[in-house]
């Protein structure tokens, strides 16, 4: 099995055991096909592991104290008995242990030798995978080998329906020291599934599901094939459980390979009535193939996904590695077929922030998509789409117009961040407050269109969420006599240290620039598609005068900031607040935080979370100076406490752009490597997986230069000393744009289905890049 691997240089490995880790690891080990995503947990359990499997889009509420990207039934779970002692890393003598997880490939492989009690030596190989052609298919494939015995083994294989989120709410008013074996077990945990029905099937077992609160059905049917020796199959059935057990006598030296395969299939696939044959079809046919049958269009997938997408860095195999390791968790977490489905800001890995969707998608992820999968992009955006009569409710109970898209959103559309804390001690207000997401959405819509030509997703969807959400702000904005101009008072920004600010200057410029698009595309769409423009118009009660009226409000929206200044106050007053200098950083330059400064005087204090006029220098490139990038990144980044893991990439990003290298090179670092190395210390609640995008911007936007300037490709790079080259590639209004980019030179090669040339410009100066061609340009 282990010949299967990819070259060295895709592998991220765990070579020993370590309780410390084995969450860690959980995170790390993800798995997933964009329908779902499972856990790197052992087959086999161990005492303080959280199993997870997270159907994309599957929520319920029910008795959680949020609405929950359900926990589902773990599929890759055995057990293996030898002569009635069961083999596990508590009970044995762990003789070899190594797991190494192919990014390349999508696969988990995993050896262990355990000892047991008797002495008994027994090798235990396997590979896991979420098969991503065939996406409800998923399949343990493991060898057993007896080293030094002959006895009865028995595998038993179960799929368990008793399982339970974690609400991260101390179950206790004091919360006691518990071992850290038993720790997630004493937290409250919210149950989601109920029993439909579990059945003995003509190849396996079914077991079907159904959430509390929300209408899914969730079935699973599953079988275990056995190669190559006589064995005996029993299955069991029981409530929210099922289970198959296989024995067979293994004689010393004498290896068996078995496959636990697994067909997913919910109502939100196909109409329940028709979920268990779905599964039983699905599971039927896999169960024909051979291994190499089943596993090989998983490959080619991969390989395509990867072609797509891959980024080399030369002469830094450990950043490359880093980066590849992002983009397989961008690639695992999104499905380019369900277009009620997003991703959460921890992906399918793990329950941190319950699933829920943020601006991270928009903001952090998006460009990844669009520009390497751009059908990804589309179906990420018609998740805001079909999410909208949730966002229009949520405008219309706050007495606005338009649709107010939520900060935090599951599967409705709906606000569903927690007022509170889990423990009920603090009040959370991003909420009611950061509103900027928004504009966000709108931003994502067009940054799509921009890239791809999609204007029949314009038409179609696109143009509905830039008139909805102009027709938010327009009724949202808040009028001030006395100065003529449109205010926000009581918001917060990006940086979330600053609770209640007014005048939040991202967000007032992003209102500003939603009302100011929303307007063009009104009119562009008039002079293109008139009917289809009529059609909404009638919808919405949209009419010219409406649409002159958020031009005419864009123009007096209050940015405290004037033409000529350079330094701009990221709200009003944040000037006067105290100043704590940071004045101690840790080994990877992060800062600690000052004395002075604590977790209730943030909003007293100039210290900021992560960056907000960095960021909108970085969203809104065409609208500032040089001169303004650099003062403003000079004067926040010498204030971010980076308690954000969004903050590190925006920060290599906007340090290439003002000169500071060194900056961006640490910053880099601290995003690239932020789960690999766990620098924020969470990595066991999941993917930070906003940050891998802002990874991939991070070698694309930043290193590889490239800017989206007047709707015109643009290439502006910067390569530290250690790196020969890199390379990537862009999909762009149908075409692809292989890219590398050297210290000397750059190479383009432009492929184009019409065979059309493109224009785009290198360091200020425009390149024109025939089809099919090698084009060198060098670098000043
Ligand atoms: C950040 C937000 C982000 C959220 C989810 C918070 O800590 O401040 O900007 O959207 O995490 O990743």
């Amino acid at each position: 099995m282990r010949s299967l691997l990819s070259d060295k240089e895709w592998l991220v490995e765990e070579s020993a055991f370590n309780d410390e880790k084995l969450n860690y690891y959980e995170t790390i080990f993800t798995v997933g096909n964009g329908y779902l995503g499972t856990r790197g947990s052992l087959e086999e359990g161990h005492q303080a592991g959280l199993q997870g499997t997270y159907l994309n889009g599957v929520f319920d509420h029910h008795a959680s104290f949020i609405v929950d990207l359900v926990n589902a039934p773990d599929w890759t779970s055995l057990s293996i008995w030898v002569d009635g002692n069961r083999l596990d890393l508590h009970s044995c003598e762990i003789l070899e242990y190594r797991r190494i997880l192919d990014l390349k490939q999508g696969l988990l492989y995993r050896i262990t030798r355990f000892k047991d009690a008797a002495g008994r030596i027994t090798r235990y190989e396997s590979i896991r995978y979420a098969n991503f052609s065939q996406r409800h298919l998923f399949e343990v494939n493991a060898t057993l080998t007896a080293e030094n015995y002959s006895a009865d083994v028995t595998i038993e294989s179960d799929i368990d329906g008793q399982v339970y989120n974690i609400d991260l709410k101390p179950a206790y008013k004091v919360e006691p020291r518990f071992s850290p074996q038993v720790r997630w077990l004493k937290w409250s945990r919210s149950k989601h599934l109920a029993h439909v029905e579990a059945a003995t099937t003509d190849s396996g077992v079914y077991l079907e599901l159904k959430t509390l609160d929300r209408p899914h059905h969730i079935g699973y049917a599953s079988a275990v094939k056995v190669e190559g020796v006589d064995h005996r199959l029993q299955t069991q059935t029981q409530y929210e459980k099922v289970g198959a057990s296989v024995s067979f006598d293994l004689q010393e030296g004498q290896s068996v390979n078995f496959q636990k395969l697994t067909a997913i299939y919910t109502s939100r696939d196909v109409d329940k009535s028709q979920i268990r044959s779905h599964c039983t079809d699905v599971l039927q046919q896999a169960l024909q193939q051979s291994a190499e049958q089943r596993l090989q269009p998983h490959l080619e997938t991969w390989q395509r996904k990867w072609d797509d997408c891959d980024i080399r860095i030369d002469g830094d195999a450990e950043a490359n590695r880093a980066v590849r390791f992002n983009i397989y968790h961008l690639l695992i977490t999104a499905n380019e077929f369900d277009h009620r489905a997003n991703i959460g800001a921890k992906s399918l890995s793990g329950e941190g922030y319950k699933g829920h969707v943020f601006w991270d998608t928009e903001i952090f992820m998006l460009p990844f998509y669009i520009y390497t999968q751009p059908e990804t992009a589309r179906a990420l955006l018609m998740y805001r789409y079909h999410t909208m009569p949730g966002a229009r409710d949520y405008a219309r109970e706050n007495g606005n117009e338009g649709a107010r898209y939520p900060w935090e959103s599951a599967d409705t559309g709906h606000e569903v961040t927690p007022p509170w804390t889990a423990d009920g001690k603090e009040r959370i207000w991003t909420g009611e407050r950061e509103l900027h997401i928004t504009s966000a959405i709108a931003f994502g819509v067009l940054s799509y269109v921009n890239a791809t030509g999609d204007t029949g997703f314009l038409v179609d969807y696109g143009a509905e969420i830039l008139f909805e959400t102009a027709r938010f702000w327009s009724s949202r904005m808040e009028y001030k006599p006395e100065t003529d101009r449109y205010e926000l008072t009581d918001v917060e920004g990006p940086d979330e240290f600053h609770e209640l600010v007014d005048n939040s200057v991202y967000t007032n410029w992003l209102v500003k620039w939603n009302l100011q698009k929303s307007a063009r595309y009104y009119h562009w769409m008039k002079e293109n598609h008139p009917s289809e423009l009529a059609r909404l118009n009638q919808a919405l009660a949209l009419d010219d005068a409406a649409v002159a009226a958020w031009q005419a409000m864009a123009e007096k929206i209050y940015i405290p900031f004037k033409e000529g200044e350079e330094l701009i106050e990221q709200f009003e007053g944040y000037f006067q607040l105290d100043e704590i200098p940071i004045t101690e950083w840790d080994e990877n330059n992060m800062p600690f935080y000052p004395e002075g400064y604590n977790h209730f005087n943030s909003d007293t204090t100039t210290l900021i979370k992560q960056p907000d006029v960095v960021m909108l220098l970085y969203v809104l490139p065409d609208e500032f100076s040089d001169a303004v990038k650099r003062a403003n990144y000079e004067y926040y980044e010498a204030r971010t406490m980076h308690k954000s893991s969004l903050s590190p990439a925006i920060h290599t990003i906007m340090g290439i752009e003002t000169n500071h290298f060194e900056k961006a090179l640490q910053y880099f670092e601290r995003a690239a490597f932020v789960d690999l190395v766990d620098n924020q210390g969470n990595t066991l609640d999941g993917i930070h997986i906003a940050s891998a995008g802002g990874t991939w911007q991070a070698m694309v936007n930043g290193f590889g230069g490239m800017r989206v300037k007047n709707r015109k490709l643009t290439f502006k790079p910067w390569l530290p000393d250690k790196w020969g080259s890199i390379s990537y590639g862009l999909q762009w209004r149908s075409g692809r744009l292989d890219v590398s980019v050297s210290a000397a030179q750059m190479h383009f090669t432009w492929r184009h289905p019409d065979h059309q040339e493109l224009a785009i410009m290198v360091q200020g100066k425009d390149v024109s890049l025939p089809p099919n061609q090698l084009i060198s340009v060098a670098l000043n």
